[in-house]
């Protein structure tokens, strides 16, 4: 196994906007790290810079602590797993999880030791004899990355080998890649738009838009304390709703204006805005941290229901106030639906305070 690492790495294709602008990031030995982001930030670009299979236009690619900016991609000891699995169509699910050992010499003993071995590991061994036409989509996807296995290589590649798969086999596929990286140990890193993905599967998450690593820390951490208002709203479902707010003051304290409203803070986040300085925020709320009511609420909001959705458990309630929409969850039992008017409350000390100018997070 070994420790992988970007240094200010940038690839322009020459084809207009940049791919990847100056990446910087060291992923360690065993480590899984998910590239998350929207389609175009430039996930797979990063992944194929590491694969070998892309130029990088300047920076370094380290493994261990070698630069293999030269290194062709068969040399450095890789395994990749892409989501179109290109298996081959003539060869049984043994042959294909033989043949790169086949090419790579490997004895004959060893490669039935080691694809008997992956196809236990995967429970694909009762379909060895089978050809890829005569798999599910998710036993196709097991023999994928079958093959990436048995070559027992220092690193793993994936870019979104499952985001075609149904919501359920994704689930399950989920938990057993997770399983699966533990068990082997193998650095990982994981290219994916899904940020349910990122979240239940990676030790890290690189959060990129625009070419650009916006975040690179744990799921707990980008989830709960995002870098910038755009890392905020992209991860966690239902998103984060922001606000566009002013400070001000009530009665000598300090406070927001939010519209005609005005909201009151909490010490704690009143001595952070004080020590920031900035007039204009936008301001996040999760919706498990906003409540709506039919009844007036203490500190409310007067607004209007813009939608309401059953999410099963329980709902999810979008209001409308002024230029704003702001999502919150709600008991299955809230009688309100489209127009009606309601009230809609939060505490500030569980609201997110981003630069109105940047996005970036007011320091804590
Ligand atoms: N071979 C290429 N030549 C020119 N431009 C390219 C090439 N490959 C990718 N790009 C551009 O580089 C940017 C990043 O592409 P990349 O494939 O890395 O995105 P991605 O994050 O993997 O997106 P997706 O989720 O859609 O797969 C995009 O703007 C894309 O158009
Ligand atoms: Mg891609």
């Amino acid at each position: 196994m070994v420790a992988v690492s970007f240094k200010d790495v940038w690839k322009d294709y020459g084809s207009g906007a940049v791919a990847v602008k100056e990446l910087n990031m060291n992923i360690k030995d065993g480590e899984f790290v998910s590239l998350l982001g929207p389609s175009g930030c430039g996930k797979s670009t990063s992944l194929r810079m590491l694969a070998g299979l892309e130029h990088i236009s300047s920076g370094e690619i380290i493994f261990g602590d070698k630069v293999v900016n030269k290194l062709p991609p068969k040399d450095r000891d890789i395994a990749m797993v892409f989501e179109n699995y290109a298996l081959y169509p003539h060869k049984t699910i043994y042959e294909n999880l033989a043949n790169p050992l086949r090419q790579a010499k490997v004895p004959a003993d060893e490669i039935k030791r080691r694809v008997t071995e992956a196809a236990e590991l995967l429970e694909i061994e009762h379909l060895l004899e089978r050809r890829p036409q005569e798999l599910s989509g998710g036993q196709k996807q097991r023999t994928a990355i079958g093959r990436a296995i048995v070559r027992q290589p220092q690193v793993f590649l994936f870019d979104e080998p499952i985001a075609h798969l149904d919501a359920k086999l994704r689930a399950r596929m989920r938990s057993e890649l997770k399983h699966l990286q533990y068990k082997l140990g193998v650095t990982t890193v994981y290219v994916t738009h899904d940020q349910l993905e990122a979240l239940t599967m990676a030790d890290r998450i690189a959060v990129m838009n625009d070419g650009v690593l916006q975040q690179f820390d744990t799921p707990q951490q980008v989830y709960e304390n995002p870098a910038n208002s755009w890392v905020a709203t992209f991860v966690g479902e239902p998103g984060m709703s922001l606000m566009e707010m002013e400070m001000t003051s009530v009665e000598g304290d300090m406070a927001l204006a939010f519209g005609s409203e005005t909201i009151k803070l909490d010490q704690k986040s009143a001595a952070r805005l004080a020590a920031a300085g900035k007039i204009n925020l936008l301001v996040g709320v999760r919706p498990d941290k906003a409540s709506v009511s039919l009844e007036p609420l203490p500190n409310g909001i007067q607004c209007e229901i813009y939608s309401r959705q059953l999410l099963g458990a329980d709902v999810l309630v979008e209001v409308e106030i002024g230029k704003s929409r702001v999502r919150a969850k709600a008991d299955t039992s809230f009688g309100g639906n489209v127009g009606t008017p309601c009230h809609l409350n939060f505490l500030s000390e569980n609201l997110y305070f981003f630069d109105a100018e940047d996005g970036k997070v007011i320091p804590q």
